[in-house]
């Protein structure tokens, strides 16, 4: 990975087309949802693009997103709907309830019973599923399985360590939110008044959306707290619907087609990025989509219009002109105290620079400037100590 990447950010002609960040296909990405062609059940089939308040929106394991309301489906982003039994028979075999109160996908890496498992709820039950088959044993009382959590829930969404400061899941029903420890059974009530009533909770690209009517509001999944213009109408976002269309005040993201990149990296968790402009794109995440995101929500102390970014040592270097930002790595960046600092100061070298990279564990950084690559050993810079 590394090494892929070593070469990927000197390759700054490099084009965006397999990441093109046009909402519709970058939301998609290799979650491609299947054509099939809709069923139609009892009851008339329902238009997402009427407005529906979901009762419940989750990935499965292949990254494919799901929406449900009453005893309707809708796989992916666009298509219509099918009946919820044609994908998940037993559900509706066993209650003749048609619907779900809340779905999740499952982030539990330490248990690979659960991990990437879809769990449903339904009353005073919970179903798992996985490659769409009910697990043995299943369905099981809420109370086994989620000691502490309330019955007939609203919504609830999966919260890994980091996002939420240990493996969780986060339930909600009314304004009461619970935050379920999945190693301890710890349960913490919450009451994030502030917050609409979630009918549907959903984590996408690392980010936490409360879905309300036909909106969603984007929240913290630790202090619940919003931040932004919300809600905001998620015919615009989540499903393609003729006349919502978030792209018309984002000129700069449809931009971002077919064209080239400032800098691409990976930093020391794994996490690959793309920049450009005022924005960023994670590489690793294909099974739930593509898509930009601007650069001040995750470093905002740097803005935008970078000229190289590399990583070393748990540190995102990121150079803009004469200047150097040095973020700390973890699940969130932090600036390092008392930068920016001039890159004469930090490699002793004057800006601006084409492109830098580090190839794997190796002290050095290779920085291209025109026609010259300089070599500086990082292990005699300042940010070491
Ligand atoms: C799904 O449910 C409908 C009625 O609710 C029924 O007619 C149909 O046979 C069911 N399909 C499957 C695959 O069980
Ligand atoms: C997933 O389910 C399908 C049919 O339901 C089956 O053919 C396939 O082998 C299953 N895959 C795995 C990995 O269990
Ligand atoms: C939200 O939930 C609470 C508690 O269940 C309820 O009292 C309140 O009326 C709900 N608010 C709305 C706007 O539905
Ligand atoms: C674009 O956004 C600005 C500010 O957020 C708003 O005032 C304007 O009405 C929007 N334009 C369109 C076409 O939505």
């Amino acid at each position: 990975m590394r090494l892929l990447f070593c070469s990927l950010s000197i390759c700054l002609t490099l084009a965006l087309s397999q990441a093109a960040p046009h909402h519709h296909e970058a939301m998609e990405g290799e979650g491609h949802p299947e054509n099939r062609p809709p069923r139609s059940p009892s009851g008339d089939s329902p238009n997402r693009c009427e407005g529906i308040d979901f009762d419940a929106i989750t990935p499965d394991e292949k990254g494919i997103t799901f929406f449900f309301k009453g005893e309707w489906l809708w796989r992916g982003f666009h298509g219509d709907s099918e009946p919820l039994n044609s994908s998940f028979k037993e559900m509706d075999d066993h209650h003749h309830l048609g619907h779900v109160d809340a779905a999740f996908r499952m982030h539990h890496e330490d248990n690979p019973n659960e991990h990437d498992h879809i769990f449903f709820f339904q009353d005073d039950k919970v179903f798992s599923y996985f490659n769409h088959t009910l697990e043995t044993g299943f369905p099981k009382d809420i109370q086994e399985l989620f000691p502490g959590i309330p019955t007939h829930l609203d919504a609830a969404v999966e919260c890994p360590k980091g996002e939420c400061v240990t493996e969780s899941v986060i339930f909600f029903k009314g304004d009461e939110v619970y935050h379920f420890d999945l190693k301890t059974q710890a349960v913490k009530k919450r009451h994030w008044a502030h917050l609409p009533n979630c009918t549907a909770a959903y984590r996408w690209l690392e980010r936490y959306y409360c879905f309300h009517g036909h909106q969603f509001t984007k929240f913290h999944p630790v202090t619940g707290s919003v931040v932004g213009n919300y809600p905001k109408d998620a015919r615009s976002y989540f499903m393609r619907c003729p006349k919502f269309d978030h792209g018309s005040n984002d000129t700069d993201r449809e931009r971002c087609s077919h064209v080239n990149l400032d800098a691409v990296t990976a930093d020391d968790l794994g996490k690959a990025y793309a920049f450009r402009g005022q924005y960023y794109m994670r590489l690793d995440t294909q099974r739930d989509g593509w898509h930009a995101f601007p650069i001040s929500n995750v470093w905002k102390e740097v803005g935008g219009d970078l000229d190289s970014v590399f990583s070393y040592e748990g540190k995102l270097y990121m150079i803009k002109g004469d200047q150097v930002y040095i973020y700390k790595t973890a699940a969130h960046y932090t600036l390092i105290e008392g930068y920016p600092k001039t890159l004469k100061e930090e490699l002793g070298i004057e800006g601006p620079v084409d492109a830098a990279f580090v190839c794997g564990e190796y002290p050095i950084v290779h920085v291209i400037k025109g026609q010259n690559m300089l070599d500086i050993d990082l292990s005699a810079t300042l940010a070491r100590c």
